[in-house]
């Protein structure tokens, strides 16, 4: 090989890794390096020529260094870079997840409850028609009880369904102890019905139940005045409008002040300044003998809501269906909580 083929081929050369870096050193600058044959060729080359044909296996050979060395940095380097961790580097962002708005409200309305002594209680999804229908004084004939509105899982005379209303967990709780009675029972409830912006399959509910001796109506009022000033506000106001519930006697439909408008009339309230947010009233005495307890002794109120309603408002949120659909760009919205 002459000068110019090995210049030509000392250019082209790149070593990029560590094994052709090595190649590259052996062919150019090892113990038996190509530049050592150019060397020994001096002795023929013609005595007026010597001096520039040395000259030039020298400068071949200090490029040959020069190569090497820039192609070893280069690859120290990469390395180091991948190999060494910067411990001053903050950490990656955890990513905190948010509760459901549902569980949010939960927690803020059995928090409400437990403040003036009430304990929480929970019941089957699967209930029998005893508790979530006859003990709670539904005639037989009830439109309650049709198809349309029931989840039935066994018909006949051990009537299974998925429950309709949480009011059957007042019915457990009263079968079970003795009052004084103080609980609040959160559940999931179903039932038949399309499902749209509006309604659902599926919903969720807060039973209240109180029983002891001399419970009045007016016990009733200042109860569900307390949780609504807590909840909305120390501003809001309650209203009571008679209604029928086969459980309660008498019964009647709570609407709060419209926190929107502050009364004054909007589209959520639809220009009357008032929100309905629960069913309550005095336990009926049927009720109280159906569940083992004497209704000449005690008396109670009840009442129930559903949190979906009460988060709509809270929220704004008034499709139904977010709820359950799982969007993360839905859910992500209530990371900070109630606030
Ligand atoms: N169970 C009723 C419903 O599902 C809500 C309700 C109304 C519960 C009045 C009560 C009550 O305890 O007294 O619509």
């Amino acid at each position: 090989m002459n000068i110019e083929q090995l210049a030509a081929e000392l250019e082209s050369a790149a070593p990029h890794d560590e094994q052709s870096l090595e190649q590259f050193r052996i062919r150019f600058l090892g113990s038996k390096n190509v530049l050592k044959d150019l060397y020994a060729a001096i002795k023929d080359i013609p005595n007026e020529q010597k001096r520039s044909y040395g000259l030039q296996v020298n400068a071949l050979k200090e490029r040959a260094e020069q190569k090497f060395l820039e192609a070893k940095t280069k690859l120290t380097t990469v390395n180091t870079g991948i190999k060494k961790e910067d411990l001053s580097k903050p950490s990656a962002d955890t990513k905190v997840g948010a509760h459901h708005p549902l569980s949010l409200i939960r927690s803020e309305i059995l928090s409400i409850f437990k403040r003036i002594g009430f304990e929480i209680s929970e019941g089957p999804e699967i209930e029998d028609d005893w508790h979530n229908f006859s003990a709670l004084n539904f005639p037989p004939e009830h439109p309650a009880r049709d198809m349309q509105d029931t989840f039935f899982i066994e018909k006949g005379t051990n009537e299974l369904a998925l429950r309709t209303h949480t009011s059957s967990v007042q019915v457990r709780v009263m079968e079970q102890q003795e009052p004084p009675i103080r609980t609040i029972s959160p559940g999931r409830v179903y039932r038949n019905e399309a499902i749209s912006a509006r309604a659902h399959c599926f919903f969720h509910q807060v039973e209240g139940l109180y029983i002891d001796q001399d419970v009045s109506f007016a016990d009733l009022k200042q109860t569900l005045l307390y949780f609504a000033q807590e909840l909305f506000g120390a501003q809001t106001q309650i209203r009571l409008r008679p209604s029928y519930f086969p459980f309660t006697e008498p019964s009647a439909e709570v609407d709060i002040s419209c926190t929107l408008c502050a009364s004054k009339g909007c589209n959520v309230c639809k220009h009357t300044g008032w929100l309905e947010i629960m069913g309550c009233g005095m336990v009926d005495p049927n009720v109280l003998e159906a569940c083992g307890i004497d209704s000449k002794v005690y008396s109670g109120f009840a009442f129930g809501m559903g949190l979906e309603r009460i988060a709509q408002l809270k929220f704004r949120v008034t499709d139904l269906r977010l709820y359950s659909e799982n969007d993360m760009r839905f859910l992500r919205q209530f990371k900070s909580g109630m606030a």
